[in-house]
C-alpha cells in the first residue's frame, strides 16, 4: 500500500508520497513540491537529498555497511578479482567463467593508447598534477573514439576501453613524468599486474610481481569501485544528465575526486603525516588544532557524510596496509603516527561527539607509497578504482525514465531589484 507523509504549510496541507527502497530506506517524494506550494527545499550540499534510485551500491552509515550489488565488501575484497568487481558493479552479476574470459580478452584488446595522445602528454609543464592531465586525456578519447553508444555492444565497448586504457594512461602519464620510456601493456598479464609492470618495469631493472602486492591493489581497487552518490559520482551523473557523452562526464568526475575533501584527501593524508614527522609536531598538537573552529585545519583521512561509524572500508584497508608493508619489509614511521593519531583521535570527546573515524583514504596512502606509487599519484589510483562505480552510475541515469537534466533550486539571497545608475552617477565606488 502507498504510503504518504503529510506536510502542513500556512494552513495548507499537502500528502507527499514515500519512496521505499530495499533495505529499509526511505525517502519523501517531493517532486510537486513547488509546483503545488510555490516551496523548495533547502539542502545545501544535499545531505538529505535522494537524487535518484539505485540498484548499484547499498550504504548504511550508522551500521558501516557498504555492499556492491547486494554483496558486502567485505566477502568482495576477500574473494574477488577487480576485474570481476568491475563487471559485477557494471553489470548487476557477477561473471560466469565465460563472460569473464571475455571481459579479459576485450582488456587486452583496448589496453594500448592511440600514440597521438602520447604527444599530449609531453606538453603538460613538469610539474602538472597527474589528475589534471588524467581528467584531460579521458575527455580527449571522445575525439579519438566519437561514436554513440546505441546498444549493449556498444556500452560493453565503451567500458571496457576506459577500464582498460585508464590504467594505460595512467602510467604513461608516470613514466613521462620521470622522463622515462613508456613501457607498454602485456597481455599475459592481469589488470592488476599489468598496471604495476607498466608503472615501474624499467630496461634496467626489470620489476619483480610479487603476488600479495598484486592481491593488495586488487583489493585496493575493489574497496574504491563504488560509492553510491558521493560527490565525484553526483557529478558524473549531472553531467551525463545533459546528455553529455561519457568520457566527458568521467572526466569532469575526475575533476571533482581531485579536491581534499574528497578523493584528494589520499594524497593530504600523507603531507599531513609527512608534516607532522618533519616537522616534529605532536600528535596531541594536530588532534587539537583539528578541534579548533578559528583554525581551517582538519584532520585528513577523518570523518564522512555518510559513514558515522567505522568506514567499513577502512578496516579493510588498514588491515591491507599493515599486510603489505610487513611483505615488502617496509618499516614507515608514517604508519606509527597515523595509528597513533587514530588511537588519541577516537578516544577524544570532540571526534566521538562528532563521528568522526577514520575512511577509506586514512591508511590507503601508506600503503600506496610502500608500493613505490608517487604521492601526487594516490588520487589517479583512487579514480582507476572509481572508475567502474561512475561508468555504471552514469549507465543507469542515462537508462532512467524518471531522472531528468539535474538543475537545483536556489534561495536567492541578493540584492533586491534596483534600477541601474550610469557610471556619472555611481560616486566613487566600493570596491
Ligand atoms: N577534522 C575535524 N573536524 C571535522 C572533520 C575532520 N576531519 N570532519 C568533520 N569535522 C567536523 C566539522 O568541523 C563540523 O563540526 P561542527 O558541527 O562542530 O561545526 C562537523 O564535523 C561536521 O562537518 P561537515 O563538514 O559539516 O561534515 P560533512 O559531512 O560535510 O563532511 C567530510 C564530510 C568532508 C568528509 C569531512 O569529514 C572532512 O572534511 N574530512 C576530512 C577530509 C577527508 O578525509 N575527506 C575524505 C572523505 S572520504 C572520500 O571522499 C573518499
Amino acid at each position: 500500500m502507498e504510503k504518504f507523509a503529510t506536510l502542513t504549510i500556512g494552513g495548507q496541507t499537502m500528502e507527499l508520497p514515500i519512496v521505499e527502497g530495499v533495505e529499509g530506506d526511505s525517502a519523501i517524494d517531493i517532486r510537486m513540491l513547488r509546483q503545488k506550494t510555490g516551496f523548495v527545499t533547502y539542502d545545501p550540499g544535499y545531505g538529505n537529498t535522494g537524487s535518484c534510485k539505485s540498484t548499484i551500491a547499498y550504504m548504511d552509515g550508522e551500521k558501516g555497511i557498504l555492499r556492491y550489488r547486494g554483496y558486502d565488501i567485505e566477502e568482495l575484497a576477500e574473494n574477488s578479482s577487480f576485474v570481476e568487481t568491475a563487471y559485477l558493479v557494471i553489470n548487476g552479476e557477477l561473471p560466469g567463467r565465460e563472460e569473464l574470459n571475455r571481459t579479459s580478452v576485450l582488456l587486452n584488446d583496448h589496453s594500448l593508447v592511440h600514440e597521438d595522445m602520447q604527444n599530449f602528454y609531453q606538453n603538460f609543464p613538469r610539474a602538472s598534477h597527474p589528475m589534471g592531465i588524467l581528467s584531460a586525456m579521458v575527455n580527449a578519447l571522445r575525439s579519438f573514439y566519437p561514436e554513440l553508444i546505441t546498444s549493449d555492444k556498444d556500452f560493453e565497448e565503451v567500458y571496457v576501453r576506459l577500464i582498460s586504457k585508464i590504467r594505460t594512461m595512467a602510467s604513461i602519464s608516470y613514466k613521462i613524468s620521470r622522463g622515462h620510456k613508456v613501457e607498454y601493456p602485456r597481455p599475459d598479464y592481469t589488470y592488476c599486474a599489468n598496471f604495476l609492470n607498466m608503472m615501474f618495469n624499467t630496461p634496467v631493472k626489470p620489476y619483480i610481481l610479487r603476488k600479495e602486492i598484486v592481491r593488495a591493489l586488487n583489493v585496493f581497487w575493489i574497496l574504491h569501485a563504488d560509492h553510491e552518490q558521493n560527490c565525484s559520482t553526483a557529478v558524473v551523473r549531472a553531467v551525463g544528465s545533459a546528455r553529455t557523452n561519457i568520457y566527458a562526464s568521467i572526466s569532469a568526475g575526475i575533476s571533482a575526486l581531485w579536491g581534499d575533501l574528497h578523493g584528494g584527501a589520499n594524497q593530504a593524508v600523507i603531507q599531513m603525516l609527512s608534516d607532522i614527522h618533519e616537522k616534529g609536531a605532536s600528535v596531541e598538537d594536530i588532534i587539537r588544532r583539528a578541534k579548533d573552529k578559528s583554525d581551517p585545519f582538519r584532520l585528513m583521512g577523518f570523518g564522512h557524510r555518510v559513514y558515522k561509524t567505522y568506514d567499513p572500508r577502512a578496516k579493510i584497508m588498514k588491515k591491507n596496509c599493515h599486510e603489505v608493508l610487513a611483505r615488502l619489509k617496509y618499516k614507515d614511521p608514517l604508519l606509527d603516527i597515523a595509528l597513533k593519531l587514530e588511537e588519541v583521535a577516537v578516544s577524544d570527546p570532540y571526534f566521538v561527539d562528532h563521528n568522526l573515524y577514520p575512511n577509506v583514504d586514512f591508511y590507503s596512502g601508506i600503503m600506496l607509497r610502500a608500493m613505490g606509487i608517487p604521492t601526487n599519484m594516490f588520487t589517479v589510483m583512487f579514480a582507476i578504482g572509481r572508475l567502474p562505480g561512475w561508468i555504471a552510475q552514469w549507465r543507469e541515469n542515462t537508462q532512467d525514465p524518471e531522472q531528468r537534466l539535474t538543475r537545483p533550486r536556489q534561495v536567492y539571497s541578493g540584492c533586491p531589484r534596483r534600477p541601474y545608475v550610469p557610471i556619472d552617477g555611481r560616486g566613487e565606488g566600493t570596491w
